[in-house]
């Protein structure tokens, strides 16, 4: 995400067929809770034809970013134990775009 030239935020992702999986998002530090987040989000979104799933996994601990993706209509999947270095677990969340609405 670009911010008077300047790059702010980034998503990483790796895509299989009709399914996205987000490797990493952030919005560089003094600019969090200012909404940006969720502006590149909705955008990042708005770049995938219908009938694209797309998945990623959270700490369980992260609320800002479990937030996040709730309002974007993602739920939760299932729980990776440990999946982080630390023992934290994972929340994977997922997506799915349909012409008839969100599944
Ligand atoms: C998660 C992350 C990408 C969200 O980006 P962000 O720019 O902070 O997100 P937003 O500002 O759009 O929204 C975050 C919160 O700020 C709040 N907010 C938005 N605009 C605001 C404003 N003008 N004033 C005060 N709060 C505001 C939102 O309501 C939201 O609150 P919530 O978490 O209680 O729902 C960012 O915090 C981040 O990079 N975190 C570290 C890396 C990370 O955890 N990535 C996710 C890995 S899965």
């Amino acid at each position: 995400m670009l911010l008077d030239d300047n790059i702010i935020g980034y998503i990483f992702t790796h895509t299989i067929d009709k399914e996205v999986q987000i490797l990493n998002f952030a919005i560089d530090t003094p600019y969090q809770h200012k909404g940006y987040g969720e502006e590149f989000f909705s955008y990042f979104l708005d770049q995938f034809d219908e009938d694209i799933s797309i998945i990623l996994e959270v700490r369980k601990s992260n609320f800002s970013a479990i937030n996040l993706y709730l309002k974007f209509g993602f739920s939760e999947l299932g729980i990776r134990e440990k999946y982080y270095s630390d023992g934290e677990d994972a929340l994977v969340m997922k997506r799915k775009l349909l012409a008839h609405g969100l599944v």
